[in-house]
């Protein structure tokens, strides 16, 4: 991923902001409990964590990513946003990471992850992982791209031959997946297609303990 972001990273939120869709509704929508927790995996640039921070302001937030490159550029962008504080950020696959041994801690009120799946060959792997994170009560939340299947047929192969040059490929099967992994960890799915199929949202909403 280092190759990939190394240069693109200085320009990424200013060019990713209109086609990562979705993103700042999700952000909206995590309402954490008061000084709850809060984990981005895949973080990137630490775009959405400032967003979530200025959001939810009594919320502790975490982020990690498998990009040194990338982290370099949330860790720039969370000292400039006066966040030190608030954010803690580390490396790690989302496929196997030990969030106690990086955070301190298991588990998050809120999970989410935007935009990362698509990029993750091993996704459902992630999945099981982030569904694993979340504390009883929690939720996971995912944003990515949609099946494109209500959009005109020429649109659809521009954008999957586009993104592909960026190694990324929506995940068809995302609610399927979701909801298996829900019912793994005792949890309630739901999937829902946003912008005629441009982008998906999903989540498991675990029990309280
Ligand atoms: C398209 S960017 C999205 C960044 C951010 N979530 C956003 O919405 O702007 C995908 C991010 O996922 C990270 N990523 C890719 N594979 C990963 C993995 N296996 N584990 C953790 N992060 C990964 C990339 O380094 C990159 O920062």
């Amino acid at each position: 991923m280092d190759g990939v972001y190394r240069y693109q990273r200085h320009i990424y939120d200013l060019t990713r902001k209109y086609y990562l869709l979705g993103r700042d509704r999700l952000i909206a929508d995590l309402c954490p409990p008061p000084g709850g927790s809060v984990l981005e995996i895949g973080c990137g640039t630490g775009r959405n964590l400032i967003a979530v921070g200025k959001t939810w302001p009594h919320a502790r937030l975490y982020g990690i990513d498998i990009s040194e490159a990338m982290l370099e550029t949330a860790r720039a962008s969370v000292a400039k946003a006066g966040m030190n504080a608030r954010v803690l950020l580390a490396q790690g696959d989302a496929c196997a990471f030990d969030a106690e041994r990086l955070f301190g801690r298991q588990r998050f009120d809120r999970v989410f992850i935007s935009y990362a799946l698509s990029m993750i060959p091993d996704w459902q792997r992630a999945v099981a992982q982030a569904a694993r994170c979340v504390a009883p009560g929690g939720r996971l939340e995912i944003v990515d791209f949609g099946p494109q299947d209500r959009l005109p047929l020429w649109w659809k192969r521009l954008l999957l031959r586009w993104l592909a040059a960026f190694h990324v490929t929506p995940r068809s099967d995302l609610g399927s997946i979701v909801a298996q992994i829900a019912r793994e960890v005792g949890g309630r799915s739901d999937a829902r297609v946003l912008y005629r199929g441009y982008a998906v949202r999903a989540a498991i909403r675990c029990e309280a303990g």
